[in-house]
């Protein structure tokens, strides 16, 4: 499922940037893109990202 259509980030490839740890927001946005042109996919990407900090 694509989280960042913008970017055409999935939402796996997201959970897998975490996993290799990037665990902040702004890690993700400069490791791959997500947020950074209209910023819709904020949320849900933040959501995943809390979920995975949480499993850690
Ligand atoms: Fe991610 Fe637009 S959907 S920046």
């Amino acid at each position: 499922m694509y989280v960042c259509l913008c970017k055409g980030i999935t939402e796996r490839q997201l959970r897998a940037a975490i996993a290799e740890g990037n665990t902040e927001f702004k890690q993700l946005k400069c490791e791959l893109g997500v947020g950074s042109q209209c910023g819709k996919c904020v949320p849900v990407a933040m959501a995943i990202l809390a979920e995975e900090n949480a499993k850690t």
